[in-house]
């Protein structure tokens, strides 16, 4: 069972941007899409790019080195179905944002 962690306040990260935090042994990217939180490991399946650095458009996120994309409620590629990142499970409670310490199970 995955424990939580905080990663930030509630208010640290605007609707339309995305930051990197380290939790447990992951890297985790947070997205803030419309005040909704979406949270997948930070390292893009085709050669690690970091996709908290990539293109946000509605909910998906396009890799800053190569452009894959990636649905951000699902982790998986929007142009094909054989790439996907791993999914963390966002809490909001109080004025703090926390994120799992273990990937969901896809
Ligand atoms: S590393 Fe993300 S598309 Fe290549």
């Amino acid at each position: 069972m995955s424990e939580f962690v905080r990663v930030a306040a509630r208010d640290a990260l605007p609707p339309g941007s995305a930051h990197a935090f380290p939790v447990g042994r992951y890297e985790v990217a947070l997205f803030n899409i419309d005040g909704k939180f979406y949270a997948l490991e930070n390292s893009c399946p085709h050669q690690g790019g970091p996709i908290a650095d990539g293109w946000i458009e509605g909910r998906t996120v396009t890799c800053p080195w190569h452009a894959w994309c990636f649905d951000l409620q699902t982790g998986k590629m929007t142009l094909g179905d054989f790439a996907w990142i791993p999914r963390f499970e966002v809490r909001v409670e109080g004025d703090g944002i926390y994120i799992a310490t273990e990937p969901l199970a896809s």
